[in-house]
């Protein structure tokens, strides 16, 4: 990764907020003028100028708003960052991200190199500690992240942010507060991994490419690293997986990576993702309008090296293999065309109806290949389909199980992760809509149920293990102007993975 890594030192501490030294004291202002905590005892320090600045009306403490005080009577910090917080009542998950979001926003913007933010302290519904620091040093991460080497004027950032000090409230809360913080540290480089692959342009970002970062990866953390070139593909029967390269020159490459973490004998669990480095739809192609957002289509294996890079950090006990088919979907003289038929390593046939229904070709192929691993479990992250954005928007990925129990680890580690999913119907009544007159099944399903049909198509291929899939069509990356991958879901592959390290 050429790219130079925002690096940003953080720290927690408890101790009166009045009492700080750093450049910037951060506290928040409920909506309606109710101080936080913290904001209170600044109040109190100062004898009440607070409280008399919100009464002038400058500050109410709405979601989003900021006032930047300087000279605070009787506070060691130069400044303080009042940060609306919205009611209080509603104060729960994204209104806490937030928060940390705007006192970020507006430290970067004021120059402010240095600052304790307190925002941390308060109480977020069901979360303890450990959350709040995580989720605060993900978010800070996430806030100050840019991807600015293709610019030829980078816009620098003359004081850029450097030390931040989260606070706890009580001293017994340190202890907490540094596990929150290792653990949110080592996802957040997880997502900018992720998203340094994903937002990098499809004609640097190709599938050679990514298989040079996953052994850069490999080496750094001591992971085993192999990568299948197309000759090695063909010899398993990869049929499938070929199929869908074939237009490209850019040959495709099958990553192949692994975490021996845990116990000898252990059986691993598995994370396969799709990383189609650009899908144009093949000859099946697609239309002009947002195609420039499909070099975004390798997210799910560009997920999988993010959460790869934390578990390298966290030293993770537990056997992880990753897999990512990687490959390019172009229209050319050898590409598929609609009717043709390939056979799977699986041996199961396919005809292809639609040659931008290419992601389940590739993973169909890899899910064959993790049987050799005699998997615990299995999952694939895929921008699978149009249809689950539809579906179900950017907010949730849409996640798909043959084991309730898996599912259920699944939408836990998506909750406390804060990167969530919603479950959906994998049910026999939809594999009908893949029939085929000529091979065992199609590559594609009809309008109706089309995420559903695509998690069906690969269900057909999972038969022999605990398996999920997340179709993360629309949670990996942002679209339109602001277009960005989000690096999603390193975060809930992360915290699964995890638990599944303190599983007895
Ligand atoms: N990569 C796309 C899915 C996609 C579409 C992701 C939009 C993000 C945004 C996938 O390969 C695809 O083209 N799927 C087709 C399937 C259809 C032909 C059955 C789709 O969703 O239109
Ligand atoms: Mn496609
Ligand atoms: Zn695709």
């Amino acid at each position: 990764m050429d790219n130079k890594e925002i690096e940003l030192e953080f720290s927690i501490k408890s101790g009166a907020p009045e009492k700080q030294r750093s450049a910037c004291v951060v506290v928040g202002v409920f909506d309606n003028r109710k101080l936080s905590e913290p904001a209170a005892d600044i109040d109190r320090a100062s004898d009440g100028y607070l409280s008399e600045i919100l009464r002038g009306g400058d500050m109410d403490g709405k979601a989003g708003s900021t006032l930047l005080l300087h000279k605070v009577p009787k506070v060691l910090a130069e400044r303080v960052l009042l940060v609306g917080l919205g009611k209080e009542r509603d104060f729960h998950e994204k209104a806490y991200r937030d928060a940390i979001s705007s006192a970020i926003k507006t430290l970067r913007d004021t120059g402010s190199m240095e600052a304790a933010i307190t925002l941390s302290e308060i109480p977020v519904k069901k979360r303890d500690t450990a959350w709040n620091i995580e989720q605060a040093v993900i978010s800070t991460h996430d806030t100050l992240y840019r991807f600015d080497h293709h610019k030829s004027k980078p816009n620098e950032v003359r004081r850029p942010l450097k030390r931040v000090i989260f606070s706890v409230s009580r001293r017994g809360e340190l202890k907490q507060g540094d596990a929150g913080l290792a653990r949110g540290l080592a996802i957040a480089h997880g997502i900018n991994q992720a998203k340094d692959l994903g937002n990098t342009p499809s004609n640097i970002c190709t599938p050679e490419y990514l298989a040079g970062e996953a052994k850069k990866l490999a080496k750094a953390h001591g992971f085993g690293c192999e990568i299948l070139d197309y000759a090695a593909c063909e010899k398993l029967g990869m049929g499938s997986f070929l199929s869908v390269g074939k237009g490209s020159d850019k040959p495709p490459r099958f990553i192949v990576l692994k975490h021996e973490g845990g116990a000898k004998n252990a059986k691993p669990v598995v994370l396969v993702g799709k990383a189609v480095t650009f899908d144009a739809g093949g000859i099946s192609l697609k239309p002009p309008a947002e195609m420039d957002e499909m070099n975004y289509d390798m997210s799910g294996g560009g997920a999988v090296i993010g959460a790869f890079r934390a578990i390298g950090e966290l030293g993770l006990k537990l056997n992880v293999v990753g897999l990512i088919p990687a490959c390019e979907n172009m229209p050319d003289a050898k590409a598929n065309k609609p009717g043709d038929i390939v056979t799977s390593m699986s041996g199961q046939t396919i005809e292809i109806l639609n040659t931008d229904a290419e992601g389940r070709l590739i993973l169909c192929d890899a899910l064959t290949y993790a049987e050799r691993f005699e998997p615990d479990a299995v999952i694939d992250l895929a921008t699978l389909t149009g249809a689950c954005v539809i579906a179900l928007g950017a907010h949730p990925s849409a996640l798909y199980s043959n084991h309730d129990p898996l599912a259920r680890e699944i939408e836990h580690a998506a909750d406390h992760a804060w990167d969530r999913v919603w479950r959906m119907p994998l049910w026999d009544d939809y594999q009908e809509q893949l029939k085929s007159s000529l091979a065992d099944m199609a590559n594609i399903g009809g309008r109706p149920g089309g995420s559903i049909t695509a998690a069906c198509f690969l269900w057909r291929f999972a038969k022999k293990y605990h398996w999920a899939h997340l179709d993360i069509a629309g949670t990996a990356y942002k679209g339109g102007r602001d277009k960005g991958s989000t690096g999603r879901p390193v975060s809930l592959l992360v915290h699964w993975l995890i638990n599944r390290a303190a599983r007895p």
